[in-house]
């Protein structure tokens, strides 16, 4: 995958040499270029901003360096097979924003698909509009939300977007069989995690996990995981078809004192 991010501060993103995100840079799996916008700017102050229209407090991204960056990452020439000069399809243009699309698993293992991602961190009040609708004249844009609070820009955001994506990647993960259990994986929180020593400080291993019955580990873990889900995230629950609900998992849910309302029932 490539994946090109421009930011006005591209020391922000210098995490993204560490670890796998390091590793996966470092093997050729992940083609990664970060641009400082500055150098798409022409006068000597490199100025980037300017006050909004119509007023208002703050600053806005002014178009003409976002639109110079975007054409060089993104060009607009095409051969006549539809690809970049180099050989690529568009790019899926992505914009961090508090008022963008919110950022799930779902959308990680859609951009995962992807071949090329292309990143533009506002800061300040955001970038000018037209620069976003310029840009989809061209190219999928998709404006991106981490969450209902405000950052100070969306090179933070990136750093999240791209480390959820990236570890989908095949032959990032050392283990893959994590991504299947992991939360959200399947619609629901992951049951808790152990590892030695079995008794720390008064607090016990749950036997279960130490009875080497895979099976009986198994209901453990759903069971925990469909009590979590519903106790800490019953937007997440709601969301669960019933049917997918076995005798068990009822059995479960009704215990830890949630009923779940008829319907069909797995087998
Ligand atoms: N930029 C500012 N706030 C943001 C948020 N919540 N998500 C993504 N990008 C942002």
């Amino acid at each position: 995958m490539r994946v090109d991010v421009v930011s006005i501060f591209p020391e922000y993103l210098a995490p993204l040499d560490l670890s796998l995100i390091g590793k996966a840079r470092a093997n050729g799996t992940l083609r990664l270029a970060v641009h400082d916008l500055r150098s798409w700017t022409h006068d000597v102050h490199r100025t980037v901003d300017d006050t909004p229209y119509g007023g208002g407090p703050g600053m806005v991204m002014r178009p003409e360096p976002w639109g110079d960056a975007l054409d060089a990452l993104a060009p607009p020439e095409l051969t006549p097979d539809g690809l970049t000069p180099d050989g690529l399809a568009r790019p899926r243009l992505l914009v961090p924003s508090p008022a963008g699309e919110p950022f799930t698993q779902a959308m990680a293992h859609e951009l995962a698909t992807e071949s090329h991602l292309l990143f533009a961190c506002g800061r300040y009040e955001g970038i000018d509009q037209r620069v976003l609708d310029h840009a989809a004249t061209r190219m999928r844009v998709t404006e991106v939300s981490l969450g209902d609070y405000v950052l100070f820009g969306g090179e933070v955001a990136v750093l999240v977007i791209l480390e959820a994506v990236t570890r989908l990647l095949p032959g990032v993960l050392g283990n893959a069989g994590s991504l299947d259990e992991e939360s959200h994986a399947h619609g629901l929180l992951e049951a808790p995690m152990y590892t030695k020593p079995a008794a720390w400080r008064g607090h016990e291993v749950p036997e279960v996990l130490r009875s080497g019955d895979h099976g009986r580990i198994a209901r453990w873990r759903r069971d925990e995981a469909l009590v979590r889900t519903v106790t800490r995230r019953p937007d997440m629950f709601a969301a669960l078809d019933p049917a997918s609900l076995d005798k068990r998992d009822r059995a479960a849910l009704d215990r830890a004192g949630f009923q779940v309302p008829p319907g069909d029932v797995a087998k």
